[in-house]
């Protein structure tokens, strides 16, 4: 019999490509299933679930620093993985939950699975509490990923607009780490799943030499050959004159180790980016 896949938060970038990749799912949005009600979690019918894939998430890193975002960052990110972690354990479902490397404060320049919680903003802070939560379950995965790029509003995106606008950015050039694109995340969920390993946390970006932002759209304008300058500026200068700007770590790479011991070999960051930026430019013509 198949595996009876309950993908949560379908329609965000992760949500979005897992729903492709698992057509058979029972994909719902955060109108159909919002996690952070007890209520609805608790009335669903888990009997046709083997595994729940949380891609809900609350995801606005400067909008969790306002009154209002704290208080729903703490809800979905938080609340709502603990209510998945108690209908799973209930039942014995798998739970596989995706974690952040914003829940380190950037001072390692290469996170392990096993670097204690030091999170710097309130989006950290309630991802590093859904990460206990989903712990306290034998049968889980977390896969934590950093800088991911897929269906949405993302960096990529927004790089590419600017520079279409004829904008030359100032793009921060002191916070390193490696984009991780939805494919490769449900890649690694895929592998996960199918080679049954040990449960646990795991660390999953793209691979490829760590970079800044302000390279990472450095080698986006080479490769779609691109005209844009860019200029290099700190994430001091960057908060300047801003309020609620999250406080970001410095270093998100994520060591990879882990992964590629179990039988997954990550792609280089810039052979994703250079499809994906391939199949932006082919839908907008
Ligand atoms: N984006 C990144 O750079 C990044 C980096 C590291 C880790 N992650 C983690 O990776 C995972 C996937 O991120 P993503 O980029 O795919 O996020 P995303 O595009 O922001 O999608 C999150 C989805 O969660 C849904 N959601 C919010 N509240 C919900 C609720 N109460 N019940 C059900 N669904 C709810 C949202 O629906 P609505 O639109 O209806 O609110 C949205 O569709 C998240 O766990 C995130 O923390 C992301």
């Amino acid at each position: 019999m198949d595996t009876r896949i309950l993908i949560t938060g379908a329609n965000g970038q992760l949500g979005r490509a897992l729903a492709l990749k698992y057509p058979k799912a029972i994909a719902l949005n955060s109108d159909q299933l919002d996690i952070t009600s007890q209520e609805q979690v608790k009335s669903f019918p888990w009997k046709d679930v083997d595994v729940i894939i949380n891609a809900a998430a609350y995801t606005n890193v400067d909008g969790a620093e306002t009154a209002e975002g704290r208080i729903a960052a703490w809800q979905v990110n938080a609340v709502g993985v603990a209510n998945l972690t108690k209908a799973a354990m209930a039942r014995d479902i798998k739970l596989i939950h995706i974690s952040t490397d914003y829940v380190f404060d950037g001072s390692k320049d290469n996170h392990q699975e096993d670097e204690p919680f030091s999170p710097l903003n309130v989006y950290g802070q309630t991802k590093a509490a859904g990460d206990i939560a989903v712990s306290l379950l034998s049968n889980h995965y977390v896969l934590r990923t950093s800088w991911v790029i897929g269906e949405g509003k993302n960096f990529v995106r927004t790089m590419l607009e600017l520079a279409k606008k004829g904008i030359n950015p100032k793009v921060v050039s002191d916070q390193i780490g490696r984009l991780t694109f939805t494919s490769e995340l449900v890649r690694a969920i895929d592998h996960l799943l199918s080679c049954n390993a040990e449960p646990g946390t795991y660390n999953l970006s793209n691979s490829g030499k760590p970079a800044s932002w302000a390279d990472i759209t450095r080698t986006m304008y080479d490769l779609v050959k691109l005209n844009n300058t860019v200029t290099d500026i700190s994430t001091e200068e960057y908060y300047v004159g801003k309020t609620n700007v999250a406080q970001r770590p410095l270093n998100s790479s994520l060591d990879l180790t882990k992964i590629c011991s179990i039988g997954f070999t990550p792609t280089d960051w810039e052979i994703d980016l250079g499809e994906y930026l391939n199949k932006e430019l082919a839908n907008k013509n």
